[in-house]
């Protein structure tokens, strides 16, 4: 009997990924950055168990049971045990895998980029693989891949839809911007209605904007970021951060039919993190939204405290966090 536990953080994106070239590989149109939180406030855990005894393979989630065959997981586990060494003598045995989120599941708030990197990295232990793990997260779910490495992480989208060099790697490390904050807003904690690989698939084959933004936008906006982050400047971090954001959900708009991610809490959100910058004279908060309405907010240091308390003051803690229709209604927030 052999068993592994991992935990793995989630990540955001600062330069999205949206739409892939390879749906089944998940390899992506274009380049992405992202910055991996600290395994300290959101992550996945996972246990991977094996015994020559265990008499099928089983895999639960946050606590229920879920189906295994065919799935990406299964991807996953075949993956690993392909390129690990096969005189291993438990390569065969049957795995229960235990995976839980300590934050929203499929609330657009990358718990399957914390849940596949997480997972593979278990797998990688029990099967002694080094090599090749971030390719492997990636077929599970491509934004998992960035996962697998803290700090500022590059994806590249890779060569041609066969190849393997779609892989992720670090652009610098978690040390090297230490003032750097995420604050996380829960808007709603509800799985998402549209889930991103169909949302990702519907873009590519009727937006003109998403081909627009990979061929025109994306490769430019990479070598901005990448400089931002290595010369710690926030203010064009924040505003690239901004403007990627806002174009990946006019992509979801220009998706045929269109999936709507943000609502009008998202949108007072935007409104008053500019409304916040324009008092400050300089872009010292920034928001980015993955395929929800959740936002993430990336700020300073300093920043910190005030702009904390003008959310709780602009959008008072419920009592009770999990009742969603607490927030419908809310006002636009005054500009300060
Ligand atoms: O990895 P997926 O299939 O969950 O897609 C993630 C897509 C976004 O979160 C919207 C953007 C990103 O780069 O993480």
């Amino acid at each position: 009997m052999l068993m592994v536990t991992a935990i793995a953080p989630v990540n955001i994106a600062v330069i999205k990924y949206w739409g892939k070239k390879d749906a089944q590989k998940n390899i992506p149109i274009n380049d992405s950055i992202s910055g991996t939180l600290s395994t300290d406030v959101m992550y996945a855990k996972t246990t991977v168990y094996t015994s020559s005894t265990l008499e099928k393979n089983r895999f639960w989630l946050n606590g229920e049971e879920q189906v295994f065959e065919g799935t990406r997981i299964h991807s996953c586990v075949c993956e690993v045990r392909s390129k690990s060494d096969e005189t291993l003598p438990h390569l065969t045995w049957n795995l229960a895998i235990c995976s839980e989120n300590n934050f929203p599941t499929a609330a657009g708030l990358a718990s399957s980029a914390a849940g596949y990197a997480c997972l593979v990295y278990a797998l990688g232990a029990l099967f002694k693989l080094k090599d090749e793990l971030s390719s492997i997260a990636r077929v599970g779910s491509g934004s998992a891949c960035r996962s697998m490495y803290g700090g500022w992480v590059l994806w590249q989208k890779g060569t041609s839809s066969m190849s393997n060099d779609s892989v992720a790697r670090p652009i610098a490390s978690h040390e090297h911007w230490p003032e750097m904050r995420v604050l996380i807003l829960v808007v709603n904690d509800n799985r998402k209605k549209h889930p991103s690989t169909i949302a990702m698939q519907n873009s590519v084959t009727s937006s003109s904007l998403i081909h627009y933004r990979a061929k025109d936008v994306v490769p430019h906006r990479i070598k901005e970021m990448h400089l931002a982050i290595l010369t710690k400047d926030f203010r064009k971090f924040a505003e690239i951060t901004m403007k990627d954001s806002n174009q990946f959900h006019a992509i979801c708009l220009d998706t045929y039919p269109p999936c709507f991610y943000l609502n009008t809490v998202s949108q007072a959100i935007i409104d008053l993190v500019h409304a916040y910058n324009d008092y400050k004279g300089e872009h010292v908060v920034a928001y980015t939204f993955d395929a929800g309405p959740n936002a993430c907010l990336y700020m300073l240091e300093p920043v910190l405290e005030e702009f904390t308390s003008i959310i709780n003051y602009v959008f008072p803690q419920p009592a009770d966090i999990h009742d969603n229709d607490y927030f419908r209604g809310l006002t636009l927030p005054r500009k300060p």
